[in-house]
């Protein structure tokens, strides 16, 4: 468990999904916990489960916080960062898991130098299995061992370069889960079209890829092609279904979809 105090600026989606695993998974006492949000509704919505504590300002909650999470759209960041600029200690740590803005333009505008942690998790983190990619302003063990504590139990933490290795993490694992819950629907919604019951069809579609994953984690030592392998005899079910999925060219469908994704990251970095 961490003894930091942890300030959470933005609590939507992501900001509050990150508080209530760290809390959920105890890895922080909820006295320790400072949210702020623009409108008060979503940390009263904490509240109502847990006792953190309400910033009325975000400058009461730089005051009272060790590590300040910018939960807040990237296109918030700065005129939410700014203006708290001068009252971030040397002695903090300012993590944000906005997409596109690279660590360098966010120490631009923070006077005082403290350390930045550029994370980018994915949804999944409500739940403890998100993957977390994380980059250091610099390495420094009592930052690394810091954030390490805090992310770890939250899933599969990944450290990562800036640049080009931290967009693909953002686009295959922070949008990642966007575009797995778009095929569970073509899975579910195929079912339901052979007649299976909406919750049914549902349950068979996540089964299938919990299955398929909880294989793959377990037997990690084998390539997914041999874990592939095993479902495919040749001139079989598996086997006629694989062949039109390549000649449909999913795999570069998906491609330049990830593409498109990684171009949107950048664009969003430049606003
Ligand atoms: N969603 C994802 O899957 C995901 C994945 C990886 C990274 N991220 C990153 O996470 C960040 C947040 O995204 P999100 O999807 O969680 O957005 P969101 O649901 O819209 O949440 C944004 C939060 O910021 C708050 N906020 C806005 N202005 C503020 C201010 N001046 N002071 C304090 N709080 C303020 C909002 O408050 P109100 O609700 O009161 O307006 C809200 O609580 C983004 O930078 C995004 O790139 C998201």
């Amino acid at each position: 468990m961490t003894e930091k105090k942890l300030g959470f600026i933005g609590v939507g989606n992501m900001g509050g999904a990150i508080v209530k695993a760290l809390l959920n998974s105890k890895v922080v006492l909820p006295e320790n916990i400072w949210c702020s949000s623009r409108t008060s509704g979503k940390v009263k919505k904490i509240q109502e489960d847990f006792p953190i504590h309400a910033a009325a300002t975000n400058e009461e909650l730089v005051e009272n916080s060790d590590i300040i999470f910018m939960g807040v759209k990237p296109q918030d960041f700065f005129s939410v960062l700014e203006p708290l600029s001068s009252l971030i200690a040397q002695e903090k740590i300012v993590v944000s898991m906005a997409a596109g803005i690279p660590i360098s333009d966010i120490k631009k505008v923070l006077q005082n130098h403290p350390r930045v942690v550029r994370i980018m998790p994915n949804t999944p983190i409500e739940v403890c299995k998100a993957v977390v990619g994380y980059c250091p302003d610099k390495q420094d063990a009592g930052t690394d061992a810091a954030m390490t504590s805090i992310l770890q139990p939250l899933g599969y933490v990944v450290q990562v370069s800036e640049g080009d290795q931290f967009q693909a993490l953002t686009v295959a694992c922070g949008s990642g889960t966007g575009f797995v819950f778009e095929l569970l629907q073509y899975w579910q919604e195929w079912l339901e079209g052979y007649g299976f019951d909406k919750d049914v069809a549902r349950n068979m579609a996540v089964q299938t890829f919990l299955g398929a994953a909880h294989l793959a984690e377990r037997q990690e030592q084998h390539p997914l092609d041999l874990l592939q392998s095993r479902v495919v005899s040749k001139k079989g079910v598996t086997h006629a279904g694989l062949e039109s999925m390549r000649e449909l060219e999913i795999e570069r469908a998906l491609r330049i979809s990830f593409e498109k994704a990684v171009l949107r990251d950048s664009e969003l970095g430049r606003k």
